[in-house]
């Protein structure tokens, strides 16, 4: 499988973007395992329900599409409670940042959908309010898998959400948020292994 290739795409001149030493950027273990667990279920997501689409790219992108996070003051990042306007307007710079820091390491593709994970099909994600004609088809794959991911993990403002409290803010009131063609699908994934729980 294709990750990182540094030494295939100039090795050592890419390790300085501007000013900035990329050996320097660092991402918490939470934002780490978080970028697994997405990938993780980007790849059941296309395999188990077949999904046609650029999957090296969108896998790839999964895996680093917080990397931008690294560059974002630990302060606003690891806040306990409401960020102010000033401070969400700092972290929503962080799929733009990630952008800038895989290019040249990941395809095209990939850092595209990187840039768009927050675009939401109604035009109210960021940075650009992207509408759903406008977003690339592994941005919204990947926009569902990490909005679920992340309600499921704990964060230091919530405990962590069960399945079904998940299914209930994407498929009731945040519905408009997602492709909904795509959002069926991904809950539909559940349907089995939920009914075998409860059995
Ligand atoms: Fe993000
Ligand atoms: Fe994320």
């Amino acid at each position: 499988m294709e990750r990182l290739k540094l030494a295939d795409q100039g090795g050592i001149d890419k390790l300085l973007i501007g000013d900035l030493d990329i050996r320097n950027i660092t991402l918490s273990i939470g934002d780490i395992i978080h970028q697994v667990n997405v990938e993780k279920l980007c790849r059941r997501f296309v395999e188990e329900r077949g999904l046609k689409c650029e999957s090296e790219a969108l896998y790839d992108a999964a895996l680093y599409h917080d990397i931008g996070k690294s560059l974002i003051e630990k302060n606003i990042i690891d806040k306990p409670g409401q960020l102010t306007v000033e401070e969400r307007l700092i972290m929503e710079k962080h799929s733009l940042i990630g952008a800038m820091i895989m290019t040249g390491y990941a395809s095209n593709k990939a850092v595209i959908i990187i840039r768009q994970h927050h675009e939401k099909v109604d035009g109210s994600g960021y940075p650009l309010g992207l509408r759903g004609h406008e977003m690339e088809y592994e941005a919204k794959i990947l926009g569902i898998c990490d909005y679920y991911a992340a309600n499921m993990e704990e964060r230091v403002y919530r405990p962590a959400r069960t399945h079904e409290q998940t299914e209930v803010i994407m498929m009731g009131g945040n519905k408009h948020l997602f492709d909904h063609v795509l959002l069926y699908e991904f809950f539909s994934m559940f349907e089995g292994q939920m009914e075998k729980k409860v059995g």
